[in-house]
């Protein structure tokens, strides 16, 4: 497993690895792996040569009064991780190198970016796009693999790859659970065990709504109050959102229609804010 952590160098390696026709693959993390994140690895290690972990806890996603500080960091963990899961290398950059103090160049995706996360996180998504972009032009990819967990953020990298015209193709791959369902997040190690086990809750109101689309239900009013409903039961601090939404155009929508829905909730149980996502199939 090769390590490396300056920007210049990992450029150098890619154009390298370029010339010698190999194709590259990245996954970009901030981290603390787990096996939502060794899945990207694995799914990157079946598209391309050499496969590149990106570990960079990137202080431009998060606002003022979030868990940059305290967000959960494990270095000798992520390297065995990476490289059991079939990473070649660690691009794992300083701070300061990524942000000189004189920094002021942001990505912004307009609009879906503002929905959402983006309403309880302003400034999240900036800086979001904005560390990608960094990172796909440092470690100069063919392929980059993204997790359905994060729907608006993968929804919002494509849109950027595709309107900046990136060279490269993006992968989202399925979201990856807990036997109980709870979605893998390395935030999950900020819950209590009581917190834990009403987590499960943002599963099982997924896996509800799901039930319901099945069985015919079409109205967003009341599926949403049957989400809340078991939600509720499990005592969250907060619900932030229980969104509907048409997955091609990442917009809300008021009734269920074919060929698919999303369906994405956060909320908090405790200090921890907690995002999970359904893709449905509408029948016709
Ligand atoms: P992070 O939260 O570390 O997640 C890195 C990647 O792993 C993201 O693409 C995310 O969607 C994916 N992922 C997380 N949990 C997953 C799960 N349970 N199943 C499948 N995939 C999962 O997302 C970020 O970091 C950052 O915003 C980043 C893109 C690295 C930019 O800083």
């Amino acid at each position: 497993m090769e390590i490396i952590k300056s920007i210049a160098e990992m450029q150098k390696k890619s154009d390298s690895l370029r010339q010698q026709g190999k194709r590259i693959g990245v996954v970009p993390t901030m981290g603390y792996l787990h096996a939502g994140h060794t899945s990207l690895i694995a799914n990157a290690r079946d598209r391309a040569d050499v496969v590149v972990t990106t570990i960079f806890v990137n202080p431009a996603q998060f606002g003022p009064g979030e868990d940059f500080e305290r967000y959960p960091r494990d270095f000798e963990h992520d390297r065995s991780e990476a490289a059991n899961a079939g990473s070649d290398m660690i691009f794992s950059p300083d701070v300061r190198e990524m942000y000189p103090e004189s920094f002021g160049t942001y990505v912004e995706v307009e609009d879906v970016s503002k929905i959402l996360e983006g309403k309880f996180r302003p400034t999240h998504f900036r800086g979001v796009t904005t560390v990608v972009m960094k990172l796909l032009n440092i470690t100069k990819p063919h392929v980059g693999v993204f997790g359905q967990k994060d729907a608006q953020q993968a929804f919002l990298i494509q849109k950027m790859v595709q309107e900046l015209n990136l060279d490269l193709s993006v992968v989202v791959a399925p979201i990856v659970r807990e036997p109980d369902g709870l979605a893998m997040s390395s935030r999950n190690v900020y819950l209590s065990p009581s917190e834990r086990e009403r987590a499960t809750a943002l599963y099982r109101s997924l896996a509800l709504v799901e039930e319901l689309i099945r069985n015919g239900e079409r109205s967003v009013t009341t599926l949403r109050a049957a989400m809340e409903q078991r939600l509720a039961s499990a005592q969250p601090k907060q619900v932030d959102y229980i969104a509907f939404v048409r997955p091609d155009v990442f917009q809300e929508i008021e009734r269920i229609e074919p060929p698919s829905v999303l369906v994405a909730l956060a909320a908090r149980f405790g200090s921890t804010r907690l995002i999970d996502n359904v893709l449905i199939t509408v029948p016709s």
